[in-house]
């Protein structure tokens, strides 16, 4: 050693020294843990590693730009910010190519370029205007984006597949009337996805090679999950063809088009508080129970077979005469009224939305 170390505590052993005179693996130190709160401390780092064996942590108080140049793999959790507004002005990992697990909190925007894989989750808590984009990445367990995002800020361009999803663009769980920018989300060539939530404040949900929702492991579940707010959600899923899973849209749901979707294995539902109303026909061939709330002007299930119960609350005018109609002789169980087939227009909404709409009744079950 030449100087005195900067950190007494730290042990930094080169364990291998590949061919590729850069190839540098740090083990940080006896324990694996890695604290960072100072420029210093990250310019030495990257100096000397390539590979960091450990974990590592950017503490709240780091102040200015984390720049980490040359390291293309971190073995453990890279951690930055905590739960507080950082002093983080940016982040910058122009070579990391792998990380076991990526916590980003408080920092607005980040950039990985070259971050391709993340075997357990990428976890960003976003302050206001948060941006993020992840330009390579095409194997991730779990994403996980909440906070009060700007428009157009959540992108995975490389991603194919994916255990769960979930972007929730809230500037409060529990206040309704905070307002946060509407966001437009875009997955280009997703193909496959577990979980999916999508909360808050969103206008768009862009997936156009999405064909399945089913767990992409034997221990994960699957669903679907949108629950859109003012000024709403306008949902298309052109390839969408199977859900393993429940399929939910509950909030300010503008326009529903799932022309491929034939299976879904649990429920489907739409619940829809949005001032212009839906219609819309589904393709679906096989559910469980069909379950459709608010203000829905047209429904039309051309190519039902089977299905356990349906049940339709529209707020205002609905043909229930000409649905069931429809549906008669074509649906396994055939459709009985009152037994398995529901549709008025006299429903209380769900009182989560605080709505009561009730009154005449539209549409009676004879
Ligand atoms: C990092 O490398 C420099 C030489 O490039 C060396 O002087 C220094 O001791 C190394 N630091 C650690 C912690 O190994
Ligand atoms: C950051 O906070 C830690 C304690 O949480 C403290 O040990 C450290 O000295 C602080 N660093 C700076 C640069 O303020
Ligand atoms: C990252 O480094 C660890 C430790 O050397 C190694 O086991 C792992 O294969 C590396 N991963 C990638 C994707 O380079
Ligand atoms: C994010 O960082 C990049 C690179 O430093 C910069 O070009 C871009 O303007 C930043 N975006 C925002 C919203 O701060
Ligand atoms: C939001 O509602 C809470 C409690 O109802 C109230 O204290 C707060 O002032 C409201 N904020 C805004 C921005 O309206
Ligand atoms: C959603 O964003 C729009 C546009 O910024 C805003 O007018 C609206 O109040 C926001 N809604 C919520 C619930 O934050
Ligand atoms: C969310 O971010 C927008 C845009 O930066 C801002 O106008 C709005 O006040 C933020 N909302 C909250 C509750 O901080
Ligand atoms: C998910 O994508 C990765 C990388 O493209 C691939 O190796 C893996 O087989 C895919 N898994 C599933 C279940 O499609
Ligand atoms: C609903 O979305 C579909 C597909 O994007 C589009 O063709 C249709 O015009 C939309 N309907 C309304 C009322 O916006
Ligand atoms: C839908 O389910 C039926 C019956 O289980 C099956 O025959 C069909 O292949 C499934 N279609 C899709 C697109 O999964
Ligand atoms: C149709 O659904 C019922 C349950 O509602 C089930 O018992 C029956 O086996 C299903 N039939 C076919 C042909 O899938
Ligand atoms: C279904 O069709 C049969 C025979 O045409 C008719 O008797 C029955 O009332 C119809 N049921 C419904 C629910 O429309």
């Amino acid at each position: 050693m030449t100087s005195t170390p900067l950190w007494p505590a730290l042990v930094v052993v080169v364990l291998l020294l590949f061919s590729v005179a850069s190839a540098q693996v740090c083990l940080l130190n006896p324990y694996r843990y890695y604290v960072v709160d100072g420029p210093e401390q990250v310019e030495e780092l990257s100096r000397n590693c390539t590979v960091l064996d450990g974990w590592v942590y950017v503490q709240d108080n780091f102040t200015g730009s984390f720049n980490l140049p040359r390291v293309t793999n971190i073995t453990g959790v890279l951690s930055i910010g905590n739960y507080l507004p950082s002093g983080l002005t940016d982040v910058q990992l122009p070579d990391l190519e792998y990380v076991r697990d990526f916590r980003l909190s408080g920092v607005k925007n980040a950039s990985l370029p070259r971050l391709s894989v993340v075997e357990d989750s990428v976890k960003i808590r976003s302050p206001s205007n948060g941006r993020y984009h992840f330009p390579s990445l095409t194997a991730v367990e779990r994403i996980s984006v909440s906070g009060n995002l700007s428009r157009k800020s959540v992108t995975f361009e490389a991603l194919r597949n994916a255990s769960s999803i979930s972007i929730d663009n809230r500037a409060s769980r529990i206040l309704r009337n905070l307002t946060t920018t509407v966001v437009d989300i875009s997955f280009p060539v997703l193909e496959r996805v577990g979980a999916t939530h999508i909360v808050g404040n969103i206008s768009s949900f862009s997936a156009p090679e999405l064909t399945t929702i089913a767990p992409n492991t034997d221990f994960s579940s699957a669903m679907i999950w949108f629950e859109p707010f003012e000024p709403g959600l306008s949902v298309d899923l052109p390839k969408l063809a199977f859900v393993a899973g429940s399929v939910d849209f509950v909030g300010v749901v503008n326009n529903v088009s799932l022309p491929m979707l034939r299976n879904v294995t649990g429920d489907f539902k739409i619940e829809t508080r949005s001032t212009e109303s839906i219609a819309t026909d589904l393709a679906i061939e096989y559910t469980d129970e069909v379950e459709l709330r608010g203000n829905i002007d047209r429904v039309a299930l051309p190519n039902l077979r089977n299905y356990s119960k349906i049940r339709v609350y529209p707020d205002d005018a609905f043909d229930c005469d000409g649905l069931a109609e429809q549906l008669n002789g074509t649906v396994t169980p055939p459709v009985i009224r009152r037994e398995n087939f529901f549709c008025s227009g006299a429903e209380t909404l769900s009182s989560r939305w605080g709505t009561v709409v009730g009154a005449a009744m539209k549409c009676l079950v004879r």
